[in-house]
């Protein structure tokens, strides 16, 4: 069997780095206060995830944590690079450190993340952005506590290559949860699909998958601790288990979660479409405790486009998908990913995207312009399609899905939804919100005692994207 893990000799290592960082941040001769620490996160849910492992690390090194980057000793900014706005988005928040730097003789600034997985942007940060003391790719995230110490006993600049090699799982780490009842737990690492268009193989490496025994223990730990709605992460959920170590697939994992004792919902995130099977279409809808959502990226409606975006799936393939779930449960939130404007898409070809999200009806898409990522096959395909054009047909493309998603939360009104409350709406204070187990937002009047738990809400009206309640008694 192939050693995915990072040894425990290494983990303990990286343990020891820490207390040492901590003697050096808690020294009062050093440092006349205690220090902050700031994680800056971009991207995925992956991200997010990986970022409060980040948080958990820094606070182990002595740390206490700053939601204000002004206000930190340590900011580590975790990045993003599935297009070039997310980009851009990191190096101008970098850029702004350099006027923190010159105010606060303590701060250390680290960069990590997809973006500095990538060898030319590991160079613009070293020869454009002189103030960033250390920089570490995804594979050596829990490398955080040795880098840290030699950026500051050794005042030098860390630049972290990672090889082929480092791609394992660490486990072990600690965590700093931000939500109270929403949790992240990654069950696999990597890609293997090489989708034409996309960076997220070259910046996170082949698939690994953690062990079961782990992952049911932090579900378990997680729901005895109150946690309501747990969402399992990976680039591709589905091919959970199949680097063979375990016998034992996606499927037989969540059906395994979903008998868990206790009152919550667990959630995946991402399927592949080429690899959903019979077996997990019927453990998503036979389980209570999986919510009744289904995110399944099409990306195109067009057979064609599908093929040179080596998504290994066709139209035929898709449909049939959609159909066993809604068979086996009619009312399942379906929701999607499309990207427009990818390089050769015709007008007949994207028109035929509009035609499948006509004819499937997802309550929900998140819909991207492609984005030429550098080192990816589709990035040097001809017929790079203009940006006015792009942008023609993402205004589109939003149009029509805003209709149908529209008429999609329409039937929901009169019905009563269990909603997990999430507190104060952070965009209008004067009501509460929260999701139902299909994942739809819901804004209410309710009270401070609601907050984290879950409330039945009659629902009295539907917009595209929210809809809109009143508490009704449990
Ligand atoms: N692993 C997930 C997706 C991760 S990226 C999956 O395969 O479903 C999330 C979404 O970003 C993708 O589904 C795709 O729609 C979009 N995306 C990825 N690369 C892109 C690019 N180069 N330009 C525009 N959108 C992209
Ligand atoms: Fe990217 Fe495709 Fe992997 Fe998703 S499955 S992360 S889109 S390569
Ligand atoms: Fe971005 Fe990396 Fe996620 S590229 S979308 S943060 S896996």
């Amino acid at each position: 069997m192939i050693n995915r893990f990072f040894s425990p000799e290494e983990m303990q290592a990286q343990k020891d780095c820490a207390a040492s960082v901590r003697k050096i941040v808690t020294d009062r001769d050093i440092y006349s206060r205690p220090l902050r620490a700031h994680v800056m996160t971009l991207g995925c849910q992956q991200n997010e995830a990986d970022s409060e492992k980040l948080e958990g690390m820094a606070l182990e090194m002595g740390y206490t944590l700053t939601d204000t980057p002004e206000k930190a000793d340590l900011i580590l900014v975790n990045t993003c690079a599935i297009r070039e706005h997310a980009e851009q988005r990191a190096l101008s928040f970098i850029g702004n450190f350099k006027k923190l730097k010159a105010a606060n003789p303590y701060l250390v600034v680290g960069v990590c993340g997809c973006m500095v997985s990538q060898e030319h942007r590991i160079n613009d940060i070293k020869h454009k952005y002189p103030y960033v003391d250390f920089v570490f790719g995804t594979a050596s995230l829990h490398r955080f506590p040795s880098l840290l110490y030699e950026a500051l006993k050794k005042k030098k600049r860390v630049f972290f290559h990672s090889g082929e090699e480092d791609y394992l799982v660490a486990e072990g780490l600690p965590i700093h949860r931000n939500g109270k009842t929403h949790a992240w737990v990654s069950i696999m690492y990597g890609c293997n699909n090489f989708c034409s268009y996309c960076i997220v193989p070259y910046v996170r490496g082949r698939e690994r998958s953690r062990r079961r025994e782990d992952i049911v223990a932090e579900v378990r730990e997680l729901v005895a601790n109150g946690y309501k709605d747990i969402t399992l992460l990976g680039q591709n959920v589905n091919s959970y288990g199949k680097d063979g170590q375990y016998g034992y697939d996606f499927a037989d994992l969540l059906e395994e979660l979903a008998q868990i004792d206790g009152d919550f919902y667990l959630r995946f995130m991402t399927s592949h479409p080429k690899d959903v099977t019979d077996k997990l279409i019927k453990v998503v809808t036979l389980y209570p405790k999986i919510a009744p959502h289904f995110h399944l990226p099409l990306q195109s409606g067009s057979d064609r486009v599908l093929r040179t975006m080596n998504r290994h799936y066709d139209m035929a393939k898709y449909l049939s998908t959609v159909e066993k779930l809604r068979a086996l449960n009619p009312d399942i939130t379906l929701t999607s990913d499309i990207i427009v404007g990818f390089p050769g898409e015709t007008q007949e070809e994207f028109e035929e995207t509009i035609s499948a999200l006509e004819n499937i009806r997802f309550d929900m898409i998140y819909s991207f312009i492609y984005s030429a990522r550098k080192g990816t096959p589709a990035a040097e395909m001809e017929d790079q399609i203009p940006r006015e054009e792009q942008n023609r047909r993402y205004s589109r493309l939003l149009a029509v899905q805003q209709d149908i998603s529209l008429a999609k939360n329409t039937p929901l009104v009169g019905r009563t939804e269990r909603v997990l409350c999430d507190g104060i709406s952070k965009n209008d204070p004067t009501v509460y919100c929260g999701r139902t187990p299909g994942n739809k937002i819901v804004f209410f009047a309710g009270d401070e005692s609601m907050t984290d738990s879950f409330v039945n809400v009659k629902i009295d009206r539907a917009e595209a994207f929210a809809l809109f309640g009143t508490v009704v008694k449990n």
